[in-house]
């Protein structure tokens, strides 16, 4: 009897299986995509078992099952519950593994729990590479279902600096695939911030893309010493297969999306969050595709401050923290709408190995929300604190000169904006709610006593 089992072997399903085969646990391998079951039989391993049915691969496995379902999100996986209820007994436990929406992970736990199986929406992030040589994982949803699978989980995981795996139990429901879903908002709001210093780097400090890959290498051994700092550096450097130039110079400027940042930026409407850098890398991306493309490319003749490229470094760290500190607004914000009682520690040392938005700065995050410290921003802890009033005059510079020259820097300017309002005690809302109670009697409140109050603007005639 095998210990563990995988529905979907595409690359993702097919890594994590080898991974956790490497662990020493031995594991069934199923996909209603023949081939992919053949591929995993080549491997001629009894560790590695492939099945090529539904019941075949359900009776290979030891009770209580655990089954790991990495399928496409969305339809295939509730054709797939449909096609394992009948077959699976009480107890039995189901991880769904990809990106699935946390709406209909919530469901999808309410649903299966009437049946008596435990069902976890776990986070996978770390892609290709992360799944073979240790992803970070975010589990949500039966708490002594997890207990069950976390030996599997926990040898299969990244570990961080200190050895601790990149696994833990976030929370009921579908809290594990919302916390991923932050984690890929928060992901495409760097890779925008990113983005917005590469450009000035090559149009105002007019660097060239081998300069710009050792800046980036350079960061990474410094302010910015996180995993998109290392692929930054890799992309700009990578020449073109087709012709003599870099790579990135031919890669078409129009960026995709399969919506997980996107869903974060939904739900933070829905709960009154204010994530502005995941919105304007939302928006960002939609830009990309929006754009006529018809005007005038930016030359910049200005002077380029000496201290341009140290600067830049320091507005991406900053910015970079403000959008952690976006994510972790908007759990805590989940937790208390949702019911769910999320560790914010936890959270930040699963995102310090193995997924796409790991970075040395989760270390200081961790520390930041320990002993259950309630952050209503970041930035109210010491660290981030400090770190706000050392770089802001930096993150200030690069949009000023980047606006000079005509360069948008949407998420970068977020930042900003979000740290010179976060404290602000006199940001002027007290002129919206004028405005609302002047034209609909809308009511405002005070700030020198309790009550709701109306003013009479006009006079009615
Ligand atoms: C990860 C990534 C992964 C995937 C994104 C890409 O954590 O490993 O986030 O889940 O690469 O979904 O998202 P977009 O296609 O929306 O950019």
């Amino acid at each position: 009897m095998q210990q563990f089992g995988i529905i979907g072997l595409s690359v993702m399903g097919k890594n994590l299986a080898l991974n956790v085969r490497n662990n020493g646990f031995s594991v069934s391998g199923f996909s209603i995509d023949k081939k992919e079951v053949d591929a995993l039989a080549n491997y001629k391993d009894e560790k590695l078992k492939p099945t090529y049915s539904w019941e075949e691969f359900v009776s290979s496995l030891e009770k209580p099952r655990k089954i790991l379902i990495q399928i496409a999100a969305g339809k295939p996986v509730d054709e797939t519950l449909a096609k394992l209820l009948p077959l699976l007994d009480k107890g039995d436990i189901l991880l769904d593994g990809g990106n699935s929406n946390f709406h209909d992970t919530n469901r999808r736990f309410h649903e299966l729990q009437e049946h008596g199986i435990h069902f976890i929406g776990m986070g996978v992030s770390g892609g290709e590479e992360g799944a073979l040589k240790g992803p970070a994982l975010m589990p949500g949803g039966d708490e002594e279902a997890y207990k069950e699978v976390a030996p599997i989980l926990e040898a299969i995981a990244a570990k961080n600096s200190d050895g601790h795996p990149c696994v833990s139990f976030i929370g009921p429901e579908g809290s594990g695939h919302y916390v991923k879903m932050v984690h890929n908002g928060i992901e495409y709001g760097i890779m925008q911030e990113f983005s917005e210093v590469y450009d000035v780097l090559r149009k105002v400090a007019g660097k060239s893309n081998a300069e710009m890959s050792q800046i980036f290498a350079d960061w990474n051994q410094g302010l910015v010493q996180a995993y998109l700092s290392e692929i930054t550096a890799e992309v700009l450097k990578q020449k073109d297969d087709l012709t003599p130039d870099y790579v990135i110079d031919h890669i078409l400027n129009v960026a995709s999306y399969k919506g997980t940042g996107n869903w974060m930026l939904e739900d933070g409407v829905h709960l009154g969050a204010p994530i502005s850098v995941v919105a304007e890398a939302v928006l960002a991306r939609f830009m990309s595709k929006a754009t006529t493309r018809e005007g005038k490319e930016v030359q910049w003749n200005g002077e380029v401050p000496i201290n341009l490229i140290d600067n830049l470094a320091k507005a991406l760290q900053l910015s970079q923290a403000v959008a952690y500190a976006q994510g972790f607004q908007q759990l805590k914000m989940a937790a208390d709408a949702y019911h769910w009682e999320l560790h914010y520690p936890a959270i930040a040392q699963s995102w310090e190995a193995g997924c796409i938005i790991r970075s040395s700065m989760l270390k200081d995050i961790e520390k930041a929300f320990a002993n259950g410290k309630q952050l209503n921003n970041m930035f109210q802890d010491a660290y981030f604190n400090k770190l706000m009033e050392q770089n802001l005059p930096a993150l200030r510079q690069v949009i000023e000169l980047a606006t000079r020259a005509g360069i948008p820097t949407p998420t970068l300017s977020a930042a900003l904006n979000y740290l010179e309002s976060i404290f602000n005690p006199s940001l002027p809302a007290n002129l919206i709610q004028g405005q609302r109670d002047y034209f609909g009697a809308h009511t405002y409140y005070r700030n020198d006593r309790a009550g709701v109050y109306h003013t009479q603007w006009f006079e009615e005639k």
